[in-house]
């Protein structure tokens, strides 16, 4: 049975762990500092198997030897947002607690595919890949996947569609600096500009630039249900090798122009993880956009690069 581990029985993590539970995508290892929790959420998910007609297991702890040779980690530990809070103010904090965990992870799980999910999601993701050493290939961050469907829930809700026949992408950074391309956003397949005006168009891409900050207004803490699903959905396609297309964040190297920056961007996830990053023709405006988020990554990234020392 193949292994995935989610580091962080918190909210996103535990959402994460029902989905591939539920799904019976593989073996589960819920690891959190507080133990009770990952033992307690993982028996209780244990516990829905009959139910669900799940035939894998998942367990709960706080050591890592359990997480041994797992084929997927995904890392969710860390602070969330409180109101007010930018994703940024997170950094020092979740810093320490990702850097401990990806020394972890590189001693534990030597092979394995990484999927980072804690914010500022850019700059975790890039300090995950400096103290783990893995190949760009193996170290994505979860963030456009869930930008992109809350862009599509969006424009589903104002047509009066299935959300599931809205395909969307969104690339850019985790933050107000996302790149939402209108121009290819379809319900299934036919343009959505044909059935929302210019200025709707608009206001739904700035309610999707600020979908994170709408949540955790509302509640005092940041999502977990699609956040959760968005980060199991990725290592499900690691698990089961099935190429989907998703925005994800990666380490560019020379793709639409930009150099050494994690960023999002549409690639096929799959076995060993990304398989490739997909490259098209953008718009002089679109461009501008993705180049200026790249650019506030590039100094987040040198903050952690100050702190990694
Ligand atoms: P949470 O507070 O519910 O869960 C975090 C868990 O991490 C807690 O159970 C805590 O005990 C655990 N933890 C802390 N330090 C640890 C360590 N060193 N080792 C193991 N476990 C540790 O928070 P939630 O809502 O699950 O969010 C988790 C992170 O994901 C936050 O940083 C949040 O901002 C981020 N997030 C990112 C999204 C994205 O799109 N990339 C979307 C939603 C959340
Ligand atoms: C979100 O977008 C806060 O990053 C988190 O929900």
């Amino acid at each position: 049975m193949r292994k995935i581990a989610i580091i962080g029985a918190g909210n996103v993590g535990s959402e994460a762990a029902r989905y591939l539970v539920h799904k019976g995508i593989a073996e589960v290892v819920l690891l959190d500092i507080v133990e009770g929790i990952a033992k307690g959420k993982s028996l209780d998910l244990l516990h829905s198997g009959p139910i669900d007609s799940s035939s894998v297991y998942v367990e709960g702890t706080k050591d890592y030897e359990p997480i041994k040779d797992s084929d997927v980690v995904i890392i969710t530990a860390g602070k969330p947002r409180k109101p007010g809070m930018s994703r940024e103010d997170l950094l020092k904090i979740n810093f320490d607690i990702v850097s401990s965990i990806a020394e972890n992870v590189k001693k534990y799980a030597p092979n394995s595919v990484v999927i980072v999910v804690s914010n500022p999601l850019d700059a975790m993701v890039y300090t995950t890949y400096k103290i783990t050493g893995f190949g760009r290939n193996r170290v994505i961050g979860m963030a456009g996947l869930l930008d992109s469907a809350r862009f599509a829930a969006f424009i589903a809700k104002e047509v009066g569609v299935s959300p599931a026949d809205v395909r969307a992408m969104v690339m850019g950074t985790h933050g107000d600096l996302m790149v939402p391309l209108i121009r290819f956003t379809t319900i299934n397949g036919l343009p959505a500009t044909e059935f929302i005006s210019e200025d709707r168009m608009k206001e739904i891409v700035e309610r999707t630039r600020y979908a994170g900050g709408e949540i955790v207004k509302l509640m005092g803490t940041s999502a977990w249900f699609a956040p959760g699903d968005a980060a199991a959905f990725m290592a499900e396609a690691v698990i089961l090798d099935t190429n989907r297309v998703l925005s994800a964040s990666v380490y560019l190297e020379g793709e639409y122009g930009i150099n050494g920056v994690f960023l999002g961007v549409p690639i096929v996830l799959g076995e060993g993880g990304v398989k490739r990053i997909l490259e098209v023709k953008l718009t002089d405006e679109e461009r501008e956009a993705l180049h200026k988020s790249a650019e506030h990554i590039r100094k987040l990234q040198e903050e952690v690069d100050k702190l990694l020392g």
